[in-house]
């Protein structure tokens, strides 16, 4: 076998109060990725789709980081050529750079049968992310690799935890950030009231995932004290429709990733009323692209 395509899903990261520790993926959207194993021994990347000005050198790209990564690792000579055929707005905290860094590891591990294991993978994916946001948080990664849920349970070494999800209705308006990356605005020193809150919300997230509910997993994630309040303040539309999307009955809201997408968790009932809130809300916002209406997914990157 010399060429191999996959689907690598949407996930995003944080899910409220988790940063950079929980993840979950989507079912829409995905972006599909074909490897192919040249003899040049240059990794090649093209992008099909919407380019969106996501770089093709190799150092710049976050697929083509991750190879280097591998190669660097696991002592490989091997010419790829990588096409990224794109279907998700990038630049939005969909996870579409984490995406295609897994696609990269998940396919060149079959393709050149290196069995390495899901945590192996995961910790040569994230450090594509380097490219796009200089960290190499590994929440969006593991998301796109195993589906569901994950919790990083450790970043020294990488080990990282899947929960399955049931199927529960996800609306997501896909806003682009206007800065590469909010990271450095980030601060840890919350105060020990918002800390023991974040902590308790973290663990109501997990008992809710384990229980099945979804209203309780909703409430929980609504409330974040670390990076909501950075991501949200680029996004002056956020704080109204988060209100009208709760009032309409939506279980809860938040920002998605790294920002400004935002998403929203409902009862199958309220998922039309509540992406229309969301649309109505969000047009107006020039880096406003489109609303989503999706579902949550076990389903990790896999051949198609
Ligand atoms: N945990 C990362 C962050 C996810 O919040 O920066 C980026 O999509």
């Amino acid at each position: 076998m010399n060429e191999i395509t996959l689907r690598s899903p949407a996930t995003s990261a944080n899910v409220g109060p988790g940063y950079d520790i929980f993840a979950m993926a989507l079912k829409d959207p995905y972006d599909d990725v074909k490897l192919i194993l040249t003899d040049t021994g240059k990794i090649e990347i093209t992008i099909t789709g919407e380019s969106q000005n996501i770089p093709l050198n190799v150092e710049d790209n976050t697929a083509g980081l991750a190879i280097l990564e591998l190669f660097k690792r696991k002592n490989i000579s091997q010419g790829v050529k990588v096409e990224i055929i794109k279907k998700m707005p990038s630049g939005g905290g969909l996870g579409t750079t984490g995406a295609s860094a897994s696609a990269a590891i998940f396919g060149l591990n079959r393709l050149l049968d290196l069995h390495l294991s899901s945590n192996e993978m995961i910790d040569i994916a994230r450090m594509g992310e380097v490219a796009s946001g200089g960290s190499p948080h590994a929440d969006n990664v593991a998301a796109s690799i195993l589906g569901g849920f994950v919790l990083v349970k450790s970043y020294n070494p990488i080990d990282v935890l899947k929960l399955n999800l049931p199927e529960f209705p996800v609306v997501l308006s896909a806003i682009r950030k206007s800065l590469r990356t909010t990271r450095g605005f980030i601060t840890y020193e919350i105060g020990q009231e918002k800390l023991k809150e974040q902590m308790a919300r973290c663990a109501r997230v997990i008992h809710a995932i384990h229980t099945s509910d979804i209203e309780e997993f909703g409430s929980a994630i609504n409330v974040d004290h670390i990076a909501e309040p950075v991501r949200s303040a680029a996004i002056p539309e956020y704080a109204a429709v988060k209100k009208n999307a709760l009032e309409a009955g939506a279980f809860g809201c938040t920002v998605s990733g790294g920002g400004s997408s935002v998403i929203a968790f409902c009862s199958k009932e309220k998922q039309e009323e509540i992406a229309q809130i969301f649309e109505k809300g969000f047009a107006p916002n020039p880096h406003y692209v489109k609303t989503i209406r999706t579902f949550s997914s076990n389903q990790g990157v896999h051949e198609i």
